[in-house]
Formats: structure tokens, sequence, C-alpha cells
């Protein structure tokens, strides 16, 4: 008999995903459950699960995994999606894909399934990356085949008697983990609409803040933070404990109209208290102890992740040498920021290195000033050679045009433009005019 492993949360599309892919497929289930930091207490699902008809069930906890090398690592190349978004629900999906095959492969499995519908990111990002690490598995998506709607789902499950999932009716659909929250659908489709305080559970409004900002100290060692406010703590742990204090601050909300890989537009709400810190203090390190022309390359990269992470594309080639690329800039990132948190505002506030290029006595205006001033002479006549080269000769062709216009108004003059001491413009609009 075919055997399936199933994303299972718990919810009710996974499971009416359980009778109905056994159901079609002939297959039997087996499901997974996994806790990436979505905060919540996930002992119902193993129960559940087998109650609704898989014939086993895996409850996992890839906190340290999904923190260690998909945060991590996205962090350091600082990827954010088109300038905004940190990638909290992205970077968990090729985890849950690894951990399915990974099951399949133990359980004799030759198939995985997801709850995704047709219309989303989530789906490309778990099918691509299943296909990556075993091109020979089988993925099934239910909820992208089976046209069934909300109450149908219920009806299906009820005709079973299958005890359908009891959630919270909520407005929104969201997903949640270590890194952030995508809060979507309801109000929030319409991209004219102020996100309602409801759809946020992680951060404060400004309103609610408190009335003084907060200062929080981020210390890092190659590129991985390690203390907060001077307290040393696991990345799972410093990454919680970032979040909250963030979350008090109303730091992190991000309202954005995003473009998913499937062509759509769609207005995005996240909350990613922890993220938005944590890029801030790792790009105001990196500022202090990178050369310019390697911090700026680094950044195109950056956008490159950021895409390739989006897409779904987390295992191939170009995203293990970006890394590479990204890891060889780490050792020097080693150094505290200090950033002011004030009613959903993050501010560096202060940085410091041992490997600063930052020179005081190269930048003061103060005494101690070793700068040497006689030096920037020459320095600008080289540098503005090409500009200057280039004013000379729109000169000259402004003399030649002038001389064209006299030939043509029936006049003689005749200039020659190698002559030092023709007629050169004497304002910027002369020239701008040519
Ligand atoms: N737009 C975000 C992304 O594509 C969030 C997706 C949220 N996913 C979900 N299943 N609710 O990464």
């Amino acid at each position: 008999m075919e055997r399936i492993v199933l994303a299972y949360s718990g919810g009710l599309d996974t499971s009416v995903a359980i009778p109905w892919l056994s159901e079609t497929y002939g297959a039997e289930v087996i499901a997974v459950t996994m806790d990436l930091g979505q905060g919540e207490n996930l002992d119902f699902a193993r129960e559940r699960a087998l109650s609704t008809g898989a014939v086993g069930a895996h409850v996992i906890d890839v906190r340290e995994e999904f923190a260690c090398d998909y945060i991590l690592p996205a962090l350091q190349a600082g990827a954010i999606y088109e300038d905004r978004y940190p990638l909290a629900t992205a970077l968990g999906r090729p985890l849950i894909a690894k951990k399915l095959v990974e099951i399949a492969h133990r359980e004799g499995a030759r198939a995985i399934a997801h709850g995704c519908t047709g219309k989303g990111n989530d789906q490309v990002r778990l099918d691509v990356s299943a296909r990556a690490l075993d091109p020979t598995m089988k993925v099934y998506a239910p909820a992208r085949v089976w046209g069934m709607t909300r109450s149908d789902e219920i009806e299906y499950a009820r005709a079973r008697n299958i005890a359908v999932p009891v959630t919270k009716a909520s407005p929104y659909s969201t997903d949640e983990n270590l890194w952030g929250r995508s809060i979507e659908c309801g109000v929030l489709e319409d991209p004219w609409v102020e996100p309602p305080e409801d759809a946020f559970s992680l951060t404060r409004s400004g309103a609610a803040c408190p009335d003084g900002p907060a200062y929080i100290e981020i210390a890092f060692q190659s590129g991985v933070p390690t203390e907060v406010n001077g307290v040393a703590m696991p990345l799972t742990e410093l990454i919680h404990s970032v979040a909250t204090i963030a979350g008090v601050h109303g730091v992190g909300r991000i309202d954005m109209v995003e473009n998913r890989l499937v062509g759509i537009k769609s207005r995005e709400v996240y909350e990613a208290p922890a993220a938005v810190v944590l890029h801030a203090a790792h790009r105001e390190l990196e500022s202090l102890v990178t050369a310019r022309d390697l911090i700026r390359l680094k950044r195109e990269l950056g956008v490159k992740y950021a895409d390739l992470v989006y897409n779904g594309l987390w295992f191939t080639p170009m995203r293990q040498a970006i890394d590479a690329f990204v890891a060889t800039m780490q050792a020097q990132v080693t150094g505290e920021v200090r950033l002011r948190l004030f009613k959903g505002e993050c501010r560096a506030a202060g940085r410091r290195s041992p490997f600063a290029l930052y020179d005081h006595s190269l930048a003061t205006y103060e005494k101690g000033d070793r700068f040497d001033h006689t030096a920037a002479e020459g320095f600008i006549k080289l540098w503005g050679l090409p500009v200057e080269t280039v004013a000379r000769q729109a000169g000259r062709l402004q003399a030649a045009a002038r001389v064209a216009a006299t030939d043509a108004a029936g006049g003689s003059v005749v200039v020659d433009l190698a002559a030092p001491g023709y007629s050169r413009p004497s304002v910027v609009s002369d020239w701008v005019g040519l």
C-alpha cells in the first residue's frame, strides 16, 4: 500500500486531507507536525492525527535547526524581500520539505503531501524543495485539487465522523514561526484599509507602547547574535527574547503590497519584531567593519538571496554560493550594536567593534587629526580630471555650433577650435542645452 507523509498542522484543511488522501490514493497517511516556534502547544496533534485516520503521527521540534540553518544565514545575507519582508514564512518551507522527505525515507514512503492551496508561494517552495532533495518523491497537494470550500470540508469531515477541529473564528489567515508572523485575507485584501489592531498578536500599537524609549544591546560574534543586553543565550532563545522586547515597543509591523511568484500582487501584513531588530543590528555592525565596495556587492547579493528564498530556491547551488560569499565576511562582524526602540521605531544608536574600519583619527575634525589634508588636492585633481575633460569638450562643441549658426546666417566667421582661448560657455545651462 502506498504511504504518504503529510505535513499536518491540525487545522481543518490538513485534518480533512488525511481521509481524502487515503480514499483518493488508497494510501496510508503518516502525519508530521513541526514546531518552528509558532508558539502553539502541539500536544494535541498526535492524537488528533491518529483519530482522523493517520496510521502514524510524529510531532517534532525543529526550532533549533530552523534558527541555525535557515534564519541565521538569511540574517547574515541581509535577506529582506522587496525591502520589507524578512521572509519568516518563506524560510520555514524548505525545512518543512526537508523533514517530510527525511521521514518519508525512514518510513518507506514514496510520497509527501501538504495543505497549501494553488494560489500562493508556499506550494512552490514545498514542491520545489522536495524535488531538489529527492526528485523521485511524489508531492500531493490535496487543497490544490479537491475544489472544496470550507463548508464542503466540514461536511466531508462530518460524513466520516471526524471531529472538526474547533478553531477560534479568525477573520485572517495567518502563519507564524520563530522569525515572524504573516497575516492575510479578510479586510486586509483591500490595500487601502489600515490593518485593524486585531490582526496583530506579537506587537503593540503605538498608542499602547510605553511612553519612553528602550535601549537594547545586541552582541555579535562572527556574525552570530550571541547576547542581548549583556546576557548570553542560544539563538532560538535570543530571537524569542528580542521579539518580546521589540514587540512591547511596537517594532516589527510591516504592511506592504508584494509581488508573489505566481504573478499576483498581494497585500501582506507581517509582524516580525525580532527579524526587524536583528537585521538592523547586523547591518549596522557590518557597516562599521566592512569595506565600501565589498558591502555594496554584498547588499546586491542580499537582494538575490531574498528572491531565491521567496521563490523556493533554497536547495540550490546559488544559495550555497551566496552563503559561502557571505561567510567570508562574517569573521569580523563581531561587536555590539545599541538600538533605540520607541513606539514602533527601531534605530541604531551606537555601534562598536574590535574590527571597526572606522578610525577616529582619520574622521575627526578635532585635535588628533591624522588625515593628510594636503593629499586631498592631488586626489581631487585626478578624480575630477574626466569631468574636466568632458567640460572642455563641451565647450568646443558649443563653439562649433555657434560657427555653424553664423555660417547658416550668411556670416563668414572662422574659428580655430584648437586655438587656446576659444570662448567657453560661462554658465552651466549653456552646456546642458547642447
Ligand atoms: N506572502 C508571504 C509569503 O509568501 C506569506 C505567506 C503566508 N502563508 C500562509 N500560508 N498563510 O511568504
